[in-house]
């Protein structure tokens, strides 16, 4: 990190949620700003959501300056979640990006979503480096450092696991998002209905347990069901977890990504850690979800080493994998 103090912007903007975030090159966190797009029915609608968030963006900006007490002149760089995610709203966050940097007339930098969730709870839950056991609505993956880029060891073959929960629920009736939900029913029981365990390799299959588990609503009590699909799910994520750290002989599991809530997968992932004498990391869980906070340390991060994203290059890039994104801040690691 450069000696001379900076103050970053953080813009994200991938999915569901804007999010703006200001931190400072120590990692202090001057401002955490949300607004989060819930679709009245069914899953996220991408132009609806940047609908949503467009509108939003100004008075979410003003009040981000309002909490972190700190004047316009003081942000020396702003960073955008430049992919992956779904293009209208990555379009809107990039373009509220453009012109804050233009009219502060600071430089521009965008960042992989991916990469943040890891930078995140690299910074804030003191992991340094670890195998990442990655799990959103869009992204299952397990990730580990090496030679300059973030390698993915292990990654779903179909659907990732936020976006199982997220269609479970929504078949069950559930609102969304739907984890949260099948947490909250997972709790009130301990009845294991056998369901399709798929772990191949480092690799897991989430689909044939979507399609029995959705067979099952209209015959088994919703509770099980939930308690059931939990178990077997995060089962699957835990041992190859644990397969690549012993792959990788690393002795330390970062869990990031919003279904890094769940405190049943926080809880198995531990265990598991604590059975072979490894460290469990994981960041609170306002950090795990979609934030702007993540994206403005790693800008923060991109920057140290001299990364900046001039306007031609600032286009969007919704398909943009997390080993595609240097990370040269972590040389020497
Ligand atoms: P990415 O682009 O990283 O895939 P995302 O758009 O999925 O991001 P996140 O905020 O990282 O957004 O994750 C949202 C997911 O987290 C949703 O699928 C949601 O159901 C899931 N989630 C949130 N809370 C919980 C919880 N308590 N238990 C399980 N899953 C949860
Ligand atoms: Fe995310």
């Amino acid at each position: 990190m450069p000696k001379v103090e900076q103050v970053c912007l953080g813009i994200e903007c991938t999915a569901h949620t804007l999010g703006l975030g200001m931190v400072d090159s120590g990692g202090k966190v001057l401002a955490d700003v949300r607004r989060t797009y819930k679709p009245e029915s069914g899953g996220i609608h991408p132009r609806e959501s940047a609908r949503f968030m467009a509108p939003s963006s100004a008075q979410a900006l003003a009040e981000c300056f309002e909490e972190a007490k700190v004047p316009p002149r003081r942000i020396s760089l702003v960073s955008f979640s430049q992919g992956p995610g779904l293009g209208p709203c990555l379009r809107t966050g990039a373009t509220l990006a453009r012109a804050v940097s233009a009219y502060l007339a600071v430089p521009l930098v965008g960042v992989n979503h991916c990469v943040a969730h890891i930078e995140v709870g690299r910074r804030y839950g003191g992991a340094s480096d670890p195998v990442v056991l990655y799990v959103s609505g869009g992204s299952t993956q397990v990730i580990s450092y090496a030679a300059g880029f973030y390698r993915v060891f292990g990654e779903t073959e179909d659907i990732a696991v936020g976006n199982l929960l997220d269609t479970f629920a929504r078949e069950a009736g559930l609102p969304f998002p739907g984890g949260p939900e099948v947490e909250r029913l997972s709790y009130c029981s301990k009845e294991l209905v056998d369901l399709p365990y798929s772990v191949k390799g480092m690799n897991v299959s989430f689909s044939g347990l979507l399609t029995r588990v959705k067979s099952l609503i209209p015959n088994r009590k919703l509770e099980d069901l939930c308690y059931s699909l939990q178990e077997t799910a995060f089962s699957m994520l835990v041992e190859v977890a644990e397969r690549a750290m012993a792959f990788l002989r690393k002795d330390e599991l970062l869990l990031v990504g919003g279904v890094a809530v769940n405190g049943r997968l926080r809880e198995m992932c531990a265990k598991m850690c604590s059975e072979r004498g490894a460290s469990f990391k994981t960041v609170e869980p306002k950090l795990c979800l979609d934030n702007g906070v993540m994206i403005a340390w790693t800008g923060l991060l991109a920057k140290s080493v001299g990364y900046e994203t001039p306007l031609p290059s600032s286009q969007v890039k919704p398909k943009w994998r997390v080993d595609k994104a240097r990370v040269g801040w972590r040389k020497g690691t």
